[in-house]
């Protein structure tokens, strides 16, 4: 059984609230919230006001997975704004120990993230600094995209590299994941799996993510 946090990217922005409290309902367990800048990503979402917006509104464990050129620079703001893990990407940061060690400094929980082209041996260093790596199964940017199957030998492998260290370390999967993916998904050793559309996208979302979550 995996957790479950949707990504609000897909949910109605002028309705947020309701959607979340939707979410909730339904038996989400975190919220993933999608920061882009525009520049690492081409696409533009929101910032840390929001962010505390909807910490404000939702006791549930907030996900944010920063998709920004310059993550030490914002990763304070969004401490502050109450995220409880801090998703930064391998590509965009060349001090990435010394950027982890501060977000744990900040009281959130540091999680790594890598692009479907980046290898996971990149982590080797870091694997034991990390309370969760996220593997992008889409190109970051955009929500509904397909899952690219690659992810699931690379999952695998991260699986194998977690073995030997004497901590727990979550993985986290992010990108095309619906009902006929998720299965694949759990067996490869994923603990939570992100979803967007196809969790704002479901006319019943209580089944679906009870689906995503149990299902193998
Ligand atoms: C993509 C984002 C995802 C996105 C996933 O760049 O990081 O969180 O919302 O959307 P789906 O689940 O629709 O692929
Ligand atoms: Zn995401």
């Amino acid at each position: 059984m995996a957790l479950l946090a949707p990504s609000l990217l897909s949910a109605d922005f002028v309705r947020l609230a309701e959607d979340i409290a939707r979410v909730e309902a339904a038996g989400a367990d975190w919220l993933h919230l999608d920061i882009m800048d525009g520049h690492f990503v081409p696409n533009l979402t929101f910032g840390p006001p929001i962010v505390a917006a909807i910490r404000k509104i939702s006791k549930l464990p907030l996900d944010v997975h920063l998709m920004v050129t310059n993550p030490a620079a914002l990763v304070e703001q969004f401490a502050e704004a109450g995220a409880d893990y801090l998703t930064v990407h391998v590509e965009t940061e060349p001090h990435l120990h010394r950027l982890v060690n501060r977000i744990r400094e900040l009281g959130v929980k540091p999680a790594v993230t890598l692009n479907p082209a980046t290898s996971v041996d990149l982590l080797d260093e870091i694997l034991d600094e990390v309370d969760m790596v996220l593997v992008m199964s889409v190109n970051p940017g955009f929500g509904g995209q397909k899952f690219i199957p690659a992810s699931l030998d690379k999952i695998r492998r991260l699986r194998q590299k977690l073995k030997r260290l004497d901590r727990q370390v979550l993985i986290e999967v992010d990108g095309g994941v619906n009902q006929a993916t998720a299965p694949q998904l759990i067996e490869a050793g994923v603990d939570v799996l992100v979803a967007g559309s196809a969790v704002f996208g479901s006319d019943d979302m209580k089944m679906t993510i009870a689906a995503l979550k149990q299902a193998h």
